[in-house]
């Protein structure tokens, strides 16, 4: 029989971490035994996983002692807390904050991306932005064909990304508008329903917002390129799921859109969506609830030889996080070595 797996998710209870369960199950991830892990104010509270009842256990220090793979998307306070925890005590950990991304010891993975660094490992498995997962997976087949000097995008990122308060309070507010009722913006710093906000996480020193710079240096490590340029203008507007980016790239050498559309069209997780006189191009309706990144108007760039356009389209939830995650415990239970951890 083939083996089975102990799987921890902590922050079952939150927007990803519910559809890290769901994927667990679509996939037919083979799970033995199945830990849901959250704060005290949920422990208790139950959830369905495969069609039974899965009581919410409050997350300590020993809460991973046992499992084999835990998935993380509490954010970074208890990343940061429990990810050692749990490589120590033999539990590698795919982890979905930002916490330790950019930590040297800690490989950021894209499956259709990056496979190969899954294996520098030591216990703590980084999986990266939303926002970049999908632009990487819809750049990645051109970057490999012609190479990428620089990237200019601008995102349209639905309220799920901020967990299920964010679906709350743009749910609240446009029942509230509808009904000439005063609201009061509790989640973002200005209302949410019916406009569209240029700050996405905190701002920085340099004028962007950390979720921005995710964008430019998560690109970075996960190509492996210290010299790609990357600018991004992130954007949350009133979607529920999925998150729509324009992307613009200066690629090494000059390519037609014709060859882009084909080489993304037998790209890993890419569904090509592009056919605008009959109306067809991605959209976050489509793309919510699906696993793959939709790619369309693709076209050349007007102003410049070697640009080139597109608009790339995900569910957040899933490519953007919890499918990802699934993906590289996948790839960690391909290789009985990748199981092993090795965190000081
Ligand atoms: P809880 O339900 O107990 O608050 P979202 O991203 O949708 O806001 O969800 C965040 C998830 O992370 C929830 O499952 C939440 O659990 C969990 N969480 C947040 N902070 C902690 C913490 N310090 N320890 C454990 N779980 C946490």
């Amino acid at each position: 029989m083939s083996r089975e797996y102990n799987v921890a998710v902590l922050g079952a209870t939150g927007a990803v971490g519910r559809e890290m369960l769901n994927s667990l199950s679509d996939r037919g991830f083979p799970v033995k035994s199945v830990k849901a892990l959250a704060s005290s104010r949920s422990a208790g509270s139950v959830l369905e996983f495969d069609g039974k009842e899965l009581k919410v256990e409050e997350v300590g220090p020993d809460s991973f002692k046992g499992s084999d793979i835990a998935l993380f998307s509490a954010g970074s306070g208890a990343s940061s807390e429990y990810a050692p925890l749990a490589a120590k005590s033999g539990c590698v950990v795919v982890d979905n904050s930002s916490y330790w991304r950019q930590d040297p010891r800690v490989p950021l993975v894209i499956p259709e991306v990056n496979s190969n660094a899954v294996k520098k490992h030591k216990g703590i498995i980084a999986n990266p932005n939303c926002s970049t997962i999908q632009m990487l997976v819809a750049l990645k087949p051109i970057y490999d064909a012609v190479g990428i000097k620089r990237v200019v995008v601008s995102t349209y990122q639905s309220v799920s990304g901020t967990g299920q308060k964010g679906v709350e309070e743009l749910a609240e507010q446009t029942r509230l508008l509808f009904n000439s009722q005063e609201y009061a913006p509790k989640v973002y710093p200005h209302r949410i329903a019916f406009n569209c906000l240029p700050h996405i996480d905190a701002f920085t020193d340099n004028g962007y917002t950390k979720e921005e710079m995710k964008m430019v240096n998560e690109t970075v490590k996960i190509f492996d390129d210290p010299n790609i340029l990357v600018t991004a203008t992130c954007v949350r507007v009133p979607v529920f799921y999925g998150h729509s980016e324009s992307v613009w790239m200066e690629t090494g050498r000059a390519i037609k859109p014709e060859a882009a559309r084909e080489l993304l069209a037998r790209a890993p997780g890419v569904l090509v969506l592009d056919d605008p006189a009959q109306n067809v191009y991605p959209l976050a309706s489509e793309a919510a609830g699906r696993e793959d990144v939709l790619v369309g108007r693709i076209r050349a760039d007007n102003t410049l030889e070697n640009g080139l356009v597109m608009w790339v389209v995900a569910d957040n939830l899933k490519k953007g996080a919890a499918t990802n995650a699934v993906e590289i415990a996948e790839l960690l239970i391909r290789d009985p070595e990748l199981l092993k951890t090795d965190w000081s």
